[in-house]
Protein backbone atom coordinates (compact mmCIF):
# COMPACT_ATOMS: atom_id res chain seq x y z
CA UNK A 1 0.00 0.00 0.00
CA UNK A 2 1.60 3.28 -1.07
CA UNK A 3 0.90 6.79 0.23
CA UNK A 4 -1.62 7.38 -2.43
CA UNK A 5 -3.54 4.39 -1.99
CA UNK A 6 -4.82 6.31 1.81
CA UNK A 7 -7.80 8.36 1.74
CA UNK A 8 -7.26 12.10 2.04
CA UNK A 9 -8.09 13.49 5.71
CA UNK A 10 -11.78 15.16 5.64
CA UNK A 11 -13.18 18.24 7.09
CA UNK A 12 -16.53 18.17 9.60
CA UNK A 13 -19.16 20.75 9.17
CA UNK A 14 -18.44 23.33 11.44
CA UNK A 15 -14.52 23.04 10.00
CA UNK A 16 -15.84 23.42 6.52
CA UNK A 17 -17.58 26.66 8.23
CA UNK A 18 -14.13 28.03 9.58
CA UNK A 19 -12.76 27.43 6.11
CA UNK A 20 -15.00 29.66 3.74
CA UNK A 21 -14.78 32.04 6.25
CA UNK A 22 -10.78 32.13 6.28
CA UNK A 23 -11.16 31.87 1.77
CA UNK A 24 -13.68 34.52 2.02
CA UNK A 25 -10.94 36.73 3.82
CA UNK A 26 -7.97 35.63 2.00
CA UNK A 27 -10.32 36.63 -1.50
CA UNK A 28 -11.13 39.83 -0.11
CA UNK A 29 -7.91 41.08 0.75
CA UNK A 30 -6.28 39.69 -2.46
CA UNK A 31 -9.69 42.17 -4.41
CA UNK A 32 -8.58 44.75 -1.87
CA UNK A 33 -4.54 44.73 -3.61
CA UNK A 34 -5.88 43.97 -7.00
CA UNK A 35 -7.85 47.14 -7.01
CA UNK A 36 -5.08 49.21 -5.62
CA UNK A 37 -2.40 47.91 -8.11
CA UNK A 38 -0.96 50.39 -10.66
CA UNK A 39 2.27 52.08 -12.27
CA UNK A 40 4.79 53.36 -9.40
CA UNK A 41 3.55 50.72 -6.64
CA UNK A 42 6.13 49.53 -5.04
CA UNK A 43 6.54 45.70 -2.93
CA UNK A 44 6.60 47.33 0.28
CA UNK A 45 3.65 49.69 -0.43
CA UNK A 46 1.72 45.68 -1.42
CA UNK A 47 2.71 44.04 1.71
CA UNK A 48 1.36 47.08 3.97
CA UNK A 49 -1.50 46.93 2.51
CA UNK A 50 -2.22 43.08 2.90
CA UNK A 51 -0.54 43.46 6.30
CA UNK A 52 -3.29 45.89 7.37
CA UNK A 53 -6.45 44.20 5.12
CA UNK A 54 -5.66 41.32 7.33
CA UNK A 55 -5.62 42.49 10.04
CA UNK A 56 -8.71 44.62 9.84
CA UNK A 57 -10.64 41.36 8.95
CA UNK A 58 -9.30 39.36 11.99
CA UNK A 59 -6.45 37.22 10.40
CA UNK A 60 -2.92 36.65 10.28
CA UNK A 61 -0.60 36.58 7.23
CA UNK A 62 0.20 33.22 7.51
CA UNK A 63 3.33 33.01 5.14
CA UNK A 64 5.40 35.62 7.05
CA UNK A 65 8.28 33.77 9.03
CA UNK A 66 6.74 30.80 7.14
CA UNK A 67 9.66 28.05 6.94
CA UNK A 68 9.55 24.91 4.19
CA UNK A 69 12.47 22.92 5.21
CA UNK A 70 15.94 24.34 5.50
CA UNK A 71 16.60 27.24 4.20
CA UNK A 72 15.57 31.11 5.13
CA UNK A 73 11.75 31.79 6.73
CA UNK A 74 9.73 34.03 4.40
CA UNK A 75 10.27 37.66 5.28
CA UNK A 76 7.48 38.98 4.04
CA UNK A 77 3.24 38.70 4.41
CA UNK A 78 2.56 38.23 0.74
CA UNK A 79 4.05 36.63 -2.15
CA UNK A 80 4.80 39.73 -5.35
CA UNK A 81 5.71 37.59 -7.97
CA UNK A 82 6.07 39.85 -11.91
CA UNK A 83 6.82 39.04 -15.35
CA UNK A 84 9.51 35.78 -15.43
CA UNK A 85 9.10 35.32 -11.42
CA UNK A 86 7.05 31.96 -11.16
CA UNK A 87 6.31 32.54 -7.50
CA UNK A 88 7.43 33.38 -3.98
CA UNK A 89 8.44 37.02 -5.19
CA UNK A 90 9.34 39.09 -2.34
CA UNK A 91 7.78 41.97 -1.79
CA UNK A 92 10.23 44.74 -1.44
CA UNK A 93 10.76 47.94 -2.41
CA UNK A 94 13.24 47.69 -5.05
CA UNK A 95 10.20 46.26 -7.09
CA UNK A 96 8.43 49.22 -8.66
CA UNK A 97 5.63 47.90 -10.65
CA UNK A 98 5.82 49.19 -14.75
CA UNK A 99 3.37 49.95 -17.33
CA UNK A 100 3.07 46.70 -19.22
CA UNK A 101 4.16 44.20 -16.27
CA UNK A 102 1.71 41.35 -15.27
CA UNK A 103 2.41 40.66 -11.62
CA UNK A 104 0.83 37.34 -9.53
CA UNK A 105 0.04 38.50 -6.25
CA UNK A 106 -0.80 35.62 -3.72
CA UNK A 107 -2.15 36.07 -0.36
CA UNK A 108 -2.61 33.58 2.68
CA UNK A 109 -4.92 34.15 5.75
CA UNK A 110 -5.45 32.56 8.96
CA UNK A 111 -8.86 33.30 10.11
CA UNK A 112 -8.99 31.22 13.92
CA UNK A 113 -6.51 28.69 12.85
CA UNK A 114 -7.89 27.75 9.21
CA UNK A 115 -6.49 28.55 6.11
CA UNK A 116 -7.19 30.30 2.56
CA UNK A 117 -4.67 30.83 -0.09
CA UNK A 118 -5.50 32.41 -3.39
CA UNK A 119 -3.75 34.14 -5.86
CA UNK A 120 -4.44 36.13 -9.08
CA UNK A 121 -1.94 37.80 -11.81
CA UNK A 122 -3.06 40.84 -12.42
CA UNK A 123 -2.08 43.76 -15.44
CA UNK A 124 -0.30 46.94 -14.93
CA UNK A 125 -1.23 49.32 -17.10
CA UNK A 126 -1.30 47.67 -20.59
CA UNK A 127 0.87 44.68 -21.21
CA UNK A 128 1.28 43.09 -25.00
CA UNK A 129 -1.04 40.96 -26.14
CA UNK A 130 0.86 37.43 -25.20
CA UNK A 131 1.24 38.96 -21.98
CA UNK A 132 -2.57 38.99 -21.98
CA UNK A 133 -3.10 35.83 -23.66
CA UNK A 134 -0.47 33.70 -21.12
CA UNK A 135 -2.77 35.22 -17.71
CA UNK A 136 -5.66 33.87 -19.23
CA UNK A 137 -4.58 30.63 -20.23
CA UNK A 138 -3.39 30.45 -16.89
CA UNK A 139 -6.81 31.42 -15.15
CA UNK A 140 -8.82 28.99 -17.57
CA UNK A 141 -6.44 26.01 -16.45
CA UNK A 142 -6.74 26.80 -12.72
CA UNK A 143 -10.80 26.94 -13.60
CA UNK A 144 -10.89 23.89 -15.66
CA UNK A 145 -8.80 21.77 -13.08
CA UNK A 146 -11.54 22.92 -10.90
CA UNK A 147 -14.36 22.31 -12.95
CA UNK A 148 -13.19 18.85 -12.91
CA UNK A 149 -12.93 17.94 -9.13
CA UNK A 150 -15.41 15.84 -7.24
CA UNK A 151 -16.15 12.97 -5.33
CA UNK A 152 -14.29 10.00 -6.72
CA UNK A 153 -11.86 11.85 -9.32
CA UNK A 154 -8.22 10.81 -8.92
CA UNK A 155 -6.23 14.21 -8.36
CA UNK A 156 -3.86 13.35 -11.16
CA UNK A 157 -7.01 14.07 -13.51
CA UNK A 158 -6.74 17.48 -12.83
CA UNK A 159 -2.70 18.07 -13.46
CA UNK A 160 -3.29 16.06 -16.91
CA UNK A 161 -6.06 18.08 -17.68
CA UNK A 162 -3.62 21.36 -16.80
CA UNK A 163 -0.52 20.64 -19.09
CA UNK A 164 -2.83 19.42 -21.90
CA UNK A 165 -4.76 22.92 -22.04
CA UNK A 166 -1.75 25.01 -21.47
CA UNK A 167 0.60 22.92 -23.81
CA UNK A 168 -2.33 23.23 -26.54
CA UNK A 169 -1.14 26.39 -26.43
CA UNK A 170 2.44 26.52 -26.74
CA UNK A 171 3.25 27.17 -23.10
CA UNK A 172 4.39 24.78 -20.44
CA UNK A 173 3.92 24.20 -16.93
CA UNK A 174 6.02 24.17 -13.68
CA UNK A 175 6.53 20.74 -12.65
CA UNK A 176 8.45 21.65 -8.91
CA UNK A 177 6.08 23.53 -7.28
CA UNK A 178 2.24 22.19 -7.32
CA UNK A 179 -0.95 22.81 -4.83
CA UNK A 180 -1.23 21.30 -1.35
CA UNK A 181 -3.75 20.26 0.93
CA UNK A 182 -5.03 22.96 3.32
CA UNK A 183 -6.62 23.43 6.64
CA UNK A 184 -5.43 23.87 10.01
CA UNK A 185 -1.78 24.62 8.28
CA UNK A 186 -1.13 26.73 5.15
CA UNK A 187 0.56 23.76 3.46
CA UNK A 188 -0.81 19.80 4.47
CA UNK A 189 -0.34 16.57 2.18
CA UNK A 190 -1.51 15.85 -0.55
CA UNK A 191 0.83 17.33 -3.29
CA UNK A 192 -1.19 18.68 -6.12
CA UNK A 193 0.23 18.14 -9.63
CA UNK A 194 -0.63 20.42 -12.39
CA UNK A 195 1.00 17.95 -14.98
CA UNK A 196 -0.04 14.31 -15.97
CA UNK A 197 -0.10 11.30 -15.72
CA UNK A 198 -3.93 11.80 -15.00
CA UNK A 199 -4.22 8.22 -13.50
CA UNK A 200 -1.82 9.59 -10.63
CA UNK A 201 -2.43 10.36 -6.86
CA UNK A 202 -5.40 9.64 -4.63
CA UNK A 203 -9.12 9.65 -5.15
CA UNK A 204 -10.65 12.86 -4.02
CA UNK A 205 -14.29 12.35 -1.63
CA UNK A 206 -16.41 14.61 0.04
CA UNK A 207 -14.90 17.42 2.71
CA UNK A 208 -11.39 17.40 1.30
CA UNK A 209 -9.63 20.68 0.77
CA UNK A 210 -6.93 21.67 -1.52
CA UNK A 211 -5.36 24.11 -3.38
CA UNK A 212 -5.12 24.62 -7.48
CA UNK A 213 -2.03 26.98 -8.73
CA UNK A 214 -0.62 26.11 -11.80
CA UNK A 215 2.53 28.02 -13.18
CA UNK A 216 2.11 28.14 -16.97
CA UNK A 217 5.29 29.68 -18.70
CA UNK A 218 5.18 31.34 -21.78
CA UNK A 219 8.75 29.14 -22.72
CA UNK A 220 10.20 26.06 -21.20
CA UNK A 221 9.02 24.85 -17.68
CA UNK A 222 12.45 25.02 -15.80
CA UNK A 223 12.58 27.39 -13.08
CA UNK A 224 15.66 28.23 -10.79
CA UNK A 225 15.92 29.62 -7.57
CA UNK A 226 17.20 33.24 -6.60
CA UNK A 227 19.95 33.58 -4.22
CA UNK A 228 17.28 34.86 -1.59
CA UNK A 229 16.72 32.08 -1.06
CA UNK A 230 12.40 31.92 -2.33
CA UNK A 231 12.35 33.86 -5.40
CA UNK A 232 11.41 31.28 -8.30
CA UNK A 233 11.95 32.45 -11.62
CA UNK A 234 12.03 30.90 -15.61
CA UNK A 235 15.21 30.06 -16.12
CA UNK A 236 15.04 31.36 -19.91
CA UNK A 237 13.82 34.69 -18.31
CA UNK A 238 10.25 33.85 -20.20
CA UNK A 239 6.99 35.28 -18.76
CA UNK A 240 5.03 33.36 -16.28
CA UNK A 241 1.38 33.42 -14.77
CA UNK A 242 -0.61 31.98 -11.98
CA UNK A 243 -3.80 31.88 -10.46
CA UNK A 244 -5.36 29.95 -7.33
CA UNK A 245 -8.11 28.46 -5.61
CA UNK A 246 -8.71 26.82 -2.53
CA UNK A 247 -11.16 24.37 -2.95
CA UNK A 248 -13.65 21.75 -1.26
CA UNK A 249 -14.79 18.80 -2.66
CA UNK A 250 -18.96 18.74 -2.16
CA UNK A 251 -21.19 15.90 -3.14
CA UNK A 252 -21.43 16.95 -6.91
CA UNK A 253 -18.22 18.67 -7.13
CA UNK A 254 -16.13 21.36 -5.73
CA UNK A 255 -16.94 24.74 -3.97
CA UNK A 256 -13.97 27.38 -4.44
CA UNK A 257 -13.67 29.00 -0.81
CA UNK A 258 -11.81 32.19 -2.72
CA UNK A 259 -14.41 33.28 -4.37
CA UNK A 260 -14.77 37.14 -4.03
CA UNK A 261 -18.12 38.68 -3.91
N1 LIG B 1 0.71 30.95 -0.78
C1 LIG B 1 1.77 30.13 -1.30
C2 LIG B 1 1.13 28.90 -1.91
O1 LIG B 1 0.30 29.07 -2.72
C3 LIG B 1 2.75 29.78 -0.23
C4 LIG B 1 4.03 30.46 -0.40
S1 LIG B 1 5.07 30.00 0.88
C5 LIG B 1 5.81 31.49 1.24
O2 LIG B 1 1.30 27.79 -1.55
F1 LIG B 1 6.50 31.27 2.30
F2 LIG B 1 6.51 31.85 0.19
F3 LIG B 1 4.92 32.41 1.45
CO1 LIG C 1 -1.10 27.54 -2.18
CO1 LIG D 1 -0.85 30.80 -2.36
Amino acid sequence: MTQHDLPLPVLRPRQIDAMRRAGAAAAATLARVGAALGPGMRGDEVDRIVREDTKARGGTCAQLGYRSGRGPAFPAAVCLSPNAVVCHGLPTAEVVLQDGDIVNVDVTTCLHGWHGDTSATFFIGDPSPAARALVALARRCRDLAVALAGPGVRLGALGAAIEAEARAAGCSVVGEYGGHGIGAQMHLPPFVPHTGPAHRGPLLREGVCFTVEPMINAGGPAVRLRADGWTVETADGRLSAQFEHTVLVTPHGAEVLTLHV
